[in-house]
């Protein structure tokens, strides 16, 4: 009966066993499952176009190499992660208009325009640096189809936030300009990447049930303070300075203080007043417009073979 469902499945995710599609779940664990799962692969989907904006402008035909697979693992990324969401019930169909719609999000940074190439290495570094500290964790979820996509994504990403860090290393040990476009790439990628973590904890909707259900590890502030701590020493081997005149060791936090960054920006970036939400939905919707023919013709290939 019901509380025996109930037990049963508490008691799993207490004893960190992975809860797989065929088991029973609390609807409320599904439908949190599809939200944030989705929320990730458009995530993913969106995030290829800052870069792939510069593939075209890379200063060499290694960097363009680079870029070119890092965009599209992001794509692999995207479609890894719908079939994770797929297992949850619903069909892609419906996710792929969840984002067109705008019924379902995407995350804030892939706002943010990218200014330089410089801005190709800041995203490699600070954004996918990010998405590592953050993936991480996520790799033990307890929706066993969410936790092993996380473990092949992270494995790519680190290859992501290398590519990038070694991007900016040249830049910031290269000419006088080429230092100060890492700067300027610094200096405009720092607070949106801080705020990729999420509101700050008192105002997170889903973190305390997240938690408890073994989804979300660790706080948004925990891992945003986690990410802080790695980028300094980062920071300082390039040779670059992060834009925070607040930033200072705490030797007893044992962690670095810092200026968060401007929530009511995260805000207002999240309800779609950023720099390039509009220019990123209409995007994605031409592209997937300009697509409809192969979707039909696949359609069609598969009811000749279903005959
Ligand atoms: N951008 C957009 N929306 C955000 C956000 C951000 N940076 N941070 C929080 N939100 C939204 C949440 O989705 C939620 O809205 P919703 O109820 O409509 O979904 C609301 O703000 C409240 O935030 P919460 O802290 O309560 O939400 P979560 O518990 O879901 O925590 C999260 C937010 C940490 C992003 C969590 O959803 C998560 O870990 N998601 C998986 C990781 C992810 O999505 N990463 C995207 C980064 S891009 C990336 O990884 C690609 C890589 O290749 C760079």
């Amino acid at each position: 009966d019901e509380l025996t469902r109930v037990e049963r499945f508490d008691a799993l995710v207490a004893a960190e066993e992975k809860v797989e599609p065929a088991d029973w779940m609390p609807e409320a664990y599904r439908k949190g499952l599809i939200r944030q799962i989705a929320q990730h692969a458009h995530s993913e989907i969106i995030g290829m176009q800052p870069e792939g904006s510069w593939i075209t402008r890379a200063p060499s035909l290694k960097r363009k190499a680079i870029l070119l697979a890092k965009v599209q693992d992001e794509a692999g990324h995207g479609l890894y992660l719908y079939a994770a969401a797929e297992t949850l019930g619903i069909t892609r169909d419906e996710l792929v208009d969840a984002l067109l719609t705008k019924r379902q999000k995407y995350s804030s940074i892939f706002n943010y325009p990218t200014l330089s190439w410089a801005d190709i290495g800041a995203i490699g570094w600070l954004v996918d640096g990010a998405a590592i500290v953050n993936q991480v964790p996520l790799c033990r979820c307890s929706y066993g189809p969410y936790a092993r996509a996380m473990v092949r994504i992270c494995k790519e990403e680190s290859f992501h936030q290398r590519q990038g860090y070694e991007l900016l290393h040249t830049l910031a040990h290269g000419t006088a300009a080429q230092h100060a476009m890492a700067q300027d790439a610094l200096d405009r990628w720092w607070y949106p990447s801080l705020a990729m973590f999420g509101p700050p904890d008192a105002e997170s909707t889903h973190s305390a049930r997240s938690i408890q259900w073994k989804i979300k590890r660790f706080s948004n502030d925990e891992l945003r303070q986690r990410f802080v701590d790695m980028c300094v020493p980062q920071a300082a081997v390039l040779g670059l300075r992060i834009p925070d005149d607040g930033l200072r060791w705490n030797p007893d936090r044992g962690a670095h203080d810092f200026t968060p960054p401007d929530f009511d920006e995260l805000t207002r970036v999240i309800n779609g007043d950023g720099p390039c939400n509009a220019e990123r939905m209409a995007h994605r919707r031409a592209a997937h417009d300009d697509g409809a023919w192969v979707r039909e013709a696949a359609a069609a290939y598969a009811r000749k073979q279903a005959r």
